[in-house]
This record gives C-alpha cells, structure tokens and sequence, in this order.
C-alpha cells in the first residue's frame, strides 16, 4: 500500500512562494485543515497572519464583513497605513455600506441575464481563435489561447480598442505577478523594497500605467459614449456625486485585472487539468451537454484567487486560538476547494460532480465575485467548443508556475495538436 507522507505542521510555511511554483501545497492545506485550522504563520517581512483553511469557517467569517474587515487593512497581505489602505481602496476594499453604494453602479451590468448577451460573441471568438490556432501544431496553450479571450471579452465590455489588450494583459500581469520574476523583473515584492509604492495597488509601479490608460480611455468616451462599462462610470452618480477620478482609476484597475487574470488563469489550470485526466476528455466528448458542470469543476479545481486576507476589528477565538483586533486573517479558498468535509474525494477532476457549490468566487460575503456569470459563460462555451479538438490535443512539455501564493497562475503550457481523429 501506498503510504503518503504528511507534512509535519511545523514545517509549514505559507509564505515561501518557491513550493508554489513548484505546486500547489495542497499536502500542507490537508494537514492544516486537520490539524491546525486555525494556524498562526510568521512572515520574514511582514506582522504575520492567521490562516483559515476549512470551507465551513471561511463562510462564517465572510458572513461577518465588519468582523473581519476587508476595508481596515485592505485584502492583500501588505502591512499598510490608513493612509495607503485609503489611496489604494477599490470595490474589493471596501466594508458595507460604503462597498454597497460602489457595487451597485455596475451590478446590473453583470447579471446573468445581462451577460447572456455575449454568449454569441464569446463562441464566434473563441472559434476563430481555436481554427487559427489548432494548426500550428505545436505552440503555447496560455498565450494563443487562455490569454486571448477574457481580455478580448473584456475589452469589449470596457469599451476599450481590443488592439490594446496585450498592453492592458501585461499591466495586468506585472500588477498580480507581482512576486513572479518574469513579469517584473528585478521589482519582486519579496526581494526589493518596494515601500515607495505601498500607496498603489500591489505595491506596483505599473498601476500608474494602469492609471494613465484609465484616464485616455475616460477622455475618448466623453467624446465618443458608449454602451461600455467605462461611459457608465464616468457619467454615474454616487451619493448625488460623480465618481471621482482617483475612485475611477481605481475601479478601473480592477475589473481589469479581476475580469482577465482570473478566467485565464482558470482555463489554463482547466486544460492542464484535461489533458492529465484523459477519462474526463472522453466522458465530454460522449457528451457535450456536461459542458456546465465541466466548466464548475474547471472553476474549483483551479481556484485561480489562492486567499484574500481580512483584519480582526474585534478579539475573537477561533479553534482556541486568540485572534487579536488587528490581526490579519487570511481565507484560503483554494484549501476550502478541496475540504474533504465538503467534497467527496476532493482532489479527483470530476467533470459531474454535483453538487459543487465551490469558494473559487468566494462565499457568503458582500465581495462575492461580481463577474462570476461571465466567468462561467466564457469556460462553458469555450469547453463546447474545443470539444472537437480534445481528443487530437495533448500536453507537451511541463506546465509552468506562476511564482506566487496570492493568484494560482500558469505561465506556460506547451501542447501539440495531432489533428481531429477520423
Ligand atoms: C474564473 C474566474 C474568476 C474567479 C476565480 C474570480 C474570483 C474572485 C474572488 C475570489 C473574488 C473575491 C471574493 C471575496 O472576497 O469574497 C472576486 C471578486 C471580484 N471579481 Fe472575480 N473572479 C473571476 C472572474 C471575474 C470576472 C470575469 C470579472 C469581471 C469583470 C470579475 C470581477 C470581480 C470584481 C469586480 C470583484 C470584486 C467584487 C466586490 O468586491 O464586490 N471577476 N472574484
């Protein structure tokens, strides 16, 4: 018999973003749930943070948005000021009710009666991308494929020129790549001191760029309106206001990064997913009606968000562990994907599995992903539509890591195409 071997919890170390590269740390997530799952870690450059790995304790803690604040120190791990919590404080950031009044600007943008409306869209898109694509035989799953269609997608419910969107999925991955080397260079946020940027989002220089793109995009609506979410920005009220320019940028950046990095990602960890699992290639391609449930499984496999972190506003115990006002407490989603307490055998890629009501778009709080039903649509209709292609695609070569504990990304993945099977 097989015998797997079981981290010892004191060798665990959330913050060394080197295991991350080389996996997701899902042995370590196991023995916390079990073990510690209220767990204390250190930080070589930071206050250090509790983390909370079980599916059921992360709903109760999102039930309790002033208990345990996303706006107090913001939702990244950076120990930041009042002041930089304020000058980088987007949508995400925000407590009720002040998130309440933001969110309701775009909510109605993102039902899923709204976003229905692109479905055509998404699958003539994702057609002509898969039948230039398929032939060159051998070539990187991520650039020619995953990165292509979120941010074609966004741009046009952005209203941004879709010859733009390379630039905006670089600015996208140095801001959420911030700790990967290949995206920034010499700037990664572990290695160098990036304090003079703490006011920015990420710590990042590249949101200025973000910024600026935000403002030229603002100025061509003004002359040019639109049916875009950035005209709807730029001319909404809030509290009898406009939206100021910095509360603009802001809002900008995010959905941005949120709508792109996040469904990409998704697809590349849904395809790495497929070709290793070539059982469930074939039970989709029996078929293709599993599509939907496919695209759910693709989503909680993934995780693309790893954790999002909140602080204490009050003294709590959780587990017998005393969590202290100011603490910051971070909610590992991708652990509470694979709680066994929630999914039977939770580590299987089960292209049916029912039911599946999963933490990759986070759960039970105000901040529950606004884009979660264009996600889904974009992963189901792509999944149909590379139906006729799974059975002659296979991978060729390892699958690279993005080098991060924050976002669950995937930088490469080399595959080859052997044709459609006769
Ligand atoms: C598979 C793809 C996606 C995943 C895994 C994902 C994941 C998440 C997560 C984990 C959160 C935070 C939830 C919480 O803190 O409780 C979030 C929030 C958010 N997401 Fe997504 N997301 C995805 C796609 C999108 C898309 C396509 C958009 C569209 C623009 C989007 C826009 C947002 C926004 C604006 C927020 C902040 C909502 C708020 O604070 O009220 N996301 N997402």
């Amino acid at each position: 018999m097989a015998i797997t071997a079981s981290p010892d919890v004191s060798d665990i170390n959330l913050t060394d973003l080197e295991t991350f590269v080389e996996r997701t740390p899902h042995d370590w997530f196991k023995r916390l749930r079990d073990d510690a799952p209220c767990y204390w870690q250190d930080e070589a450059n930071g206050r250090g943070f509790w983390s909370v790995t079980r599916y059921e304790d992360i709903l109760t803690l999102q039930k309790q948005p002033l208990l345990f604040s996303a706006g107090v120190g913001g939702t990244s791990l950076d120990d930041l000021t009042p002041e930089q919590v304020e000058s980088r404080m987007s949508l995400l950031d925000m407590d009720p009710p002040r998130h309440s009044r933001l969110r309701a600007l775009v909510n109605r943008g993102f039902t899923p009666k709204a976003v229905k409306v692109y479905e055509n869209r998404i699958r003539s898109l994702i057609r002509e991308i898969l039948v230039e694509t398929m032939p060159l035989g051998e070539f990187d799953f991520v650039e020619h494929i995953s990165v292509e269609l979120p941010m074609q997608i966004l741009s046009d419910i952005m209203g941004s020129p879709i010859e733009d969107r390379h630039t905006l999925v670089s600015l996208g991955d140095r801001l959420l790549g911030n700790t990967e080397p290949d995206f920034v260079g010499d700037l990664v946020k572990d290695q160098s001191d990036l304090s003079q940027y703490a006011h920015l989002p990420f710590s990042s220089p590249a949101a200025l760029e973000m910024f600026d793109y935000a403002l030229g995009l603002a100025d061509l609506k003004r002359n040019n309106p639109g049916e875009d979410v950035v005209t709807i920005l730029i001319n909404s009220e809030l509290e009898g206001d406009t939206l100021s320019e910095h509360e603009f940028k802001l809002f900008f950046l995010l959905l941005i990064t949120a709508g792109n990095e996040t469904t990409r990602h998704s697809m590349s960890h849904g395809i790495a997913a497929l070709l290793q699992n070539r059982d469930e290639i074939a039970r989709l391609c029996a078929d293709p009606t599993l599509a939907g449930t496919a695209a759910e499984e693709v989503i909680r496999y993934a995780t693309a968000v790893h954790h999002f972190r909140r602080t204490a506003t009050e003294d709590v115990e959780l587990h017998g562990q005393q969590i202290k006002t100011g603490d910051k407490v971070v909610l590992w989603f991708t652990s509470a994907n694979r709680d066994e307490r929630m999914f039977p055998d939770p580590n299987r890629f089960d292209i049916t599995r029912t039911p599946n009501k999963h933490m990759a778009f986070g759960l039970g709080g105000p901040h529950y992903c606004l884009g979660s039903h264009l996600a889904r649509l974009e992963i189901k209709v792509w999944l149909e539509e590379l139906v006729p292609y799974l059975p002659g695609l296979y991978l060729n070569g390892p699958v690279d890591r993005m080098r991060s504990n924050f976002f669950n990304g995937i930088k490469r993945i080399p595959v080859r195409y052997e044709g459609a099977s006769s």
